[in-house]
């Protein structure tokens, strides 16, 4: 059995010269108020282990994360019907693009790209004003995470109503494509409250364990979806959770994973464990540079691979 704790150290230990590497997110003005020298990292294991490092335990803006868990969200409210609201292909472009949205007439690549990702908020919206949606999103991640003092970060909500000027143009113009439901300031006040929940590793690898073990998480006994749906969610992360940065990330990790902007990655070994870490430089891509490198070598080490071993 190997030692993951052991493995975590030695990882921290390594990374700990380069803390502060990459570049904060700047254009959601209280980001870049985050400190970069942070590092953390947290492995939730199948069979009910916790392991941590680091800064494991502060919380942090999970941001785009939290794509994750509106999409499981989503799914099961309407089920496959999903996908007649957005696509399954990686797309090649940044997080925020808006280039292929005309082309494609309105209907987003993917769940993770920010087009889609509110295009499938706009789905939980339905039939609920958004402070509604705001606290049912809220409590299914409190119920994923078992923990009840998960909040959400008001000042990065406001902050980023403020200043998400191309979110509201993607917004509007699926509006105009008629595949945004509600009016644009209710379905981005739900996105923007979505991404500014603040959590640490810890939370964040013992909520994203469903993904890990066949649709319910062992260390909180709940059952989250099928063993199937937690399979296609995982080929998701692996294909787009990385935007145009998705198919370096499986070349040298090797695992579904999804980004955040506030430097988070919620990586899934499937059958093994779900790892959380936090690292608020971003590589050019928007994604945390060290938490990539923690990956990467937390691979190496283990032998983790969705690709064979
Ligand atoms: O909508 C945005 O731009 C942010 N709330 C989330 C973007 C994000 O995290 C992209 N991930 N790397």
């Amino acid at each position: 059995m190997m030692n993951l704790q052991a493995i975590l150290d030695s990882i921290y230990g390594e990374l700990q010269p380069r803390l502060g590497e990459g570049k904060v997110a700047d254009y959601i003005p209280e980001l870049a108020k985050v400190d970069p020298n942070q590092f953390g990292m947290a492995i939730a294991t199948v069979d009910g282990k916790l392991y941590s490092v680091g800064e494991a335990d502060t919380s942090f803006s999970i941001q785009s994360l939290s794509k994750v868990f509106m999409l499981t969200l989503a799914l099961g409210k309407v089920g496959e019907g999903l996908w007649k609201r957005v696509g399954r292909e990686p797309s090649g472009s940044s997080f925020n693009s808006i280039v292929q949205l005309e082309r494609e007439e309105g209907i987003p690549r993917n769940p993770f790209i920010n087009a889609g990702a509110i295009a499938v908020t706009d789905v939980v919206l339905a039939g609920h004003a958004p402070r509604e949606a705001i606290g049912e999103f809220l409590r299914f991640v409190r119920y994923l995470a078992d923990d009840e003092t998960v909040t959400i970060d008001q000042k990065v909500a406001q902050s980023e109503t403020q200043t998400g000027f191309k979110n509201i143009a993607l917004a509007n113009f699926m509006r105009a494509y008629r595949n945004l439901d509600h009016p644009v300031e209710h379905t981005l006040g739900v996105y923007f409250h979505q991404c500014a929940l603040a959590m640490s590793c810890q939370q964040l690898a013992k909520a994203g364990l469903y993904l890990a073990a066949r649709g319910s998480n062992p260390l909180t006994g709940h059952s989250v979806v099928s063993p199937k749906r937690a399979r296609r969610i995982n080929a998701l992360m692996l294909t787009c959770g990385h935007y145009d940065g998705s198919g370096d990330f499986a070349y040298r990790v090797g695992l579904p994973g999804k980004s955040g902007v506030g430097g988070g990655i919620l990586a899934v070994a499937p059958g093994l464990a779900s790892i959380a870490v936090w690292s608020p430089g971003l590589n050019e891509v928007g994604n945390s540079q060290l938490g990539s490198a923690a990956l990467e070598m937390l691979a190496a080490r283990t032998g983790w691979s969705v690709f064979g071993d």
